[in-house]
């Protein structure tokens, strides 16, 4: 349902804040959303994507307290990730009671749930995400330096093997957006620990992986052999910065996630076949967008990178909540029912809804320019390319 209210922007903000503040329990960990009913779990893969959304917008006390969440359960599944790794090693699918999983409860323990809980891209984005903490100004020390060890050694061995993706799919392929997840978190575990570089494994995965990005004409796809985009490759040129967005591989992929999965109101969607709720715009991959822009910096990219601000700004409910994602223009309108029917409406609050608006608003410096101008402000300047992503706000 069109949200029928838009917070200003400074309000949204705030509420991101409170919302995601209220969605981290005392362990450090961050329920998906307090009110899907599918959703009382922490995932790796939303959890540091909000930590990442926290760096920028000056709360590194609470980023500080996910990664020590994160860092106790990598460091107690030594001996299972050990065994996991002999598999792999040996070409074979880790056991449940072996590899971390995507998501546990929010003390930690594994959830019990009926959705595929072998997921590669968690690991890595979560290194990746505390490699920022670190660059922003985190402590990264004693048992999360541990961790990150581990998990970059686990994913330097178990990076080849086939697991489900970002969006809990396909399980029966090598996905191309877990694979620049993994080259994310692998690059991001050397520079936290340079001494990485010069174990064989590690060393073998950062140069392989690079290799096996796969594509279709020239533009990133799925998976190998598939022809279809994803919107979840935009994460490699933003957040990640693993590549350039002016990058000839990326910026096919991004041309064809405009013209693919960008509907009329700018609203970004997952993938051309996606039915989950219908298919329809997720404002954490309209953020991405936005995110990418910036760091393009072509003409016009900032007015669009504005727009994907505002675009999020509308989905937000009257108490500030933003949803996973909105049904206006789904690409498959016929399948929202039985979803609903199913789980109710689209989960809202999501927090890493909420965390990547943190981190869009951050980076169009929107809350400096509300604040002086009192008013909604007029893009004035093309950022430096590069430069996005890299200012801090102080704390609320
Ligand atoms: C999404 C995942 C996400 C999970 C929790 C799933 O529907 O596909 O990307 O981690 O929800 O938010």
């Amino acid at each position: 349902m069109p949200a029928s209210h838009s917070p200003a922007s400074l309000d949204l903000f705030e509420a991101s804040l409170r919302i995601i503040a209220a969605g981290q329990a005392s362990s450090g960990a961050f329920v998906a959303s307090p009110t899907f009913s599918q959703y009382p779990y922490a995932w790796l893969r939303d959890g540091a994507f909000v930590a990442e959304g926290l760096d920028l917008a000056g709360r590194l006390d609470r980023s500080g307290l996910f990664h020590g969440w994160v860092a106790r359960i990598i460091v107690r599944s030594r001996a299972g990730m050990g065994r996991a790794m002999d598999r792999a090693r040996r070409g074979q699918l880790p056991a449940a009671d072996e590899y971390l999983h995507c998501r546990y409860d929010l003390d930690g323990r594994v959830a019990d749930a009926d959705w595929p809980t072998f997921q590669l891209d968690g690991p890595g984005i979560w290194l990746w995400s505390l490699a920022h903490h670190e660059h922003h100004g985190g402590v990264v020390a004693g048992e999360v330096r541990e961790a990150a060890r581990l998990a970059a050694r686990y994913l330097a061995v178990l990076w080849p093997l086939p697991c489900a993706d970002a969006w809990e799919e396909s399980p029966e392929h090598v996905h191309t957006s877990t694979l620049a997840a993994i080259r994310a978190g692998l690059e991001a575990a050397v520079s936290l620990d340079r001494r990485l570089a010069r174990e064989p494994e590690v060393a073998t995965a950062r140069a392989a992986i690079a290799g096996r990005l796969s594509t279709f004409r020239g533009a990133f796809t799925k998976w190998s052999g598939s022809t279809a985009v994803d919107a979840s490759l935009l994460w490699m040129a933003a957040p990640y910065e693993t590549l350039e967005p002016t990058e000839p591989r990326f910026a096919a992929t991004l041309s064809r996630i405009e013209s693919e999965l960008i509907t009329a109101d700018g609203g970004v969607h997952r993938y051309r076949e996606d039915t989950f709720y219908g298919g329809g715009a997720w404002p954490l991959l309209t953020a991405a967008y936005g995110r990418v822009l910036l760091r393009r910096g072509a003409p016009g990219d900032l007015e669009r990178a504005w727009a994907a601000l505002r675009w999020i700004e509308r989905q937000a409910d009257e108490q500030g909540r933003l949803p996973e994602q909105v049904a206006d223009h789904a690409f498959a309108p016929h399948r929202v029912g039985e979803w609903r029917a199913r789980w109710g409406e689209s989960a809202r609050p999501l927090l890493w809804s909420h965390a990547a608006y943190l981190a869009l608003h951050v980076e169009l410096g929107a809350h400096e320019r509300e604040t002086e101008a009192g008013a909604r402000p007029e893009p004035e300047a093309r950022p430096e390319p590069g430069a996005a992503g890299r200012k801090d706000l102080a704390a609320p």
